[in-house]
């Protein structure tokens, strides 16, 4: 095995990154994939959403398993990694990764920290899924320095041409400077409320400015309040609503990134050929 590790990026909040990245995962793992979800967000909303409701309590966290690359500290088999329930690992996050972040600062290859240590566990998953906080900070950095792919979450009511374009110059520059590969798989519409045009409008907008360059998922994410319940449970969309359209939303779109996925590969072995 060699993941394909997957960044789900935007530095605007709310936008549904984390919900995404849980459901996605689930999802993956559900078509029976190895899955492993890094949280790399200080609030550990990630980690919450898994069931682990408090993880500032977590001893053993993506900021512990940094700090050891960082100080070249061997880590231990699956140091840190929690399994949750529905067969998805977890590296969960808390408070104690802004100190790391801002300890990057002084730090030799600051931007490849997190690569380090993927580089570890690459061999022993299918997909690694990285969850990015809300800023395009060094964490977030660190996350499209080391994945083959973004997948950038876009919330349908509003329109996010100008905070899109920061984030595509971003992954631009990292990808001209530090990790040439990147990719971007494509823009998901979230929160979609099909009672309203916007979100036609929204993803008719994005098609025609950007169409021709990224991806717009054919899959949307709709609006529903069974998708906001899933955190406070620590549960999947699966197992929280299985028969809704959110559930089937996140199923289709797990079949369009193992699509991609599948294209990717033949593509490398007509090439290798
Ligand atoms: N499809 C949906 N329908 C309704 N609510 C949703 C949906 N997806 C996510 N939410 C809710 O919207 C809020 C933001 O979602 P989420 O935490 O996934 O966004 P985020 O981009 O990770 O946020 P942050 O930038 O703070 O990390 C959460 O309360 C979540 O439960
Ligand atoms: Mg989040």
């Amino acid at each position: 095995m060699n993941a394909k590790v997957l960044a789900v990026a935007n530095q605007k909040g709310g936008v549904g990154k984390t919900t995404t990245c849980a459901n996605l995962g689930i999802g993956l793992a559900r078509e029976g994939k190895k899955v492993l979800l890094i949280d790399c967000d200080p609030q550990g909303s990630l980690s919450i959403s898994l069931g682990n409701p408090q993880p500032d309590s977590i001893p053993t966290t993506l900021s512990t398993i940094m700090s050891k690359v960082i100080t070249d500290t061997p880590l231990e088999l699956k140091e840190g990694i929690i399994t949750h329930a529905e067969g998805v690992d977890l590296l969960p996050a808390n408070i104690e990764l802004s100190g790391t972040e801002v300890g990057l600062v002084n730090t030799m290859s600051r931007e490849s920290i997190l690569k380090q240590y993927i580089e570890t566990v690459k061999k022993d998953y299918q997909f690694i899924l990285i969850d990015c906080m809300p800023s395009l900070g060094m964490l977030t950095v660190n996350a499209l320095a080391c994945a083959d792919s973004v997948i950038i979450p876009v919330q349908a009511q509003y329109l996010p041409a100008k905070g899109l374009e920061q984030l595509l110059q971003t992954v631009a520059k990292v990808r001209k400077q530090i990790n040439p590969k990147l990719n971007i798989d494509g823009i998901l519409l979230t929160m979609v409320d099909n009672r309203t045009n916007f979100a036609k409008d929204i993803a008719a907008l994005l098609r025609d400015t950007y169409g021709s360059k990224i991806k717009v998922f054919g899959t949307e994410i709709p609006h529903s309040v069974r998708a906001a319940e899933t955190s406070a449970e620590g549960k999947s969309i699966y197992a929280h609503d299985p028969k809704g359209k959110v559930a089937e939303a996140y199923t289709n779109l797990t079949k369009e990134v193992i699509k991609i996925e599948k294209l990717r590969q033949k593509h490398k072995s007509d090439i290798g050929r």
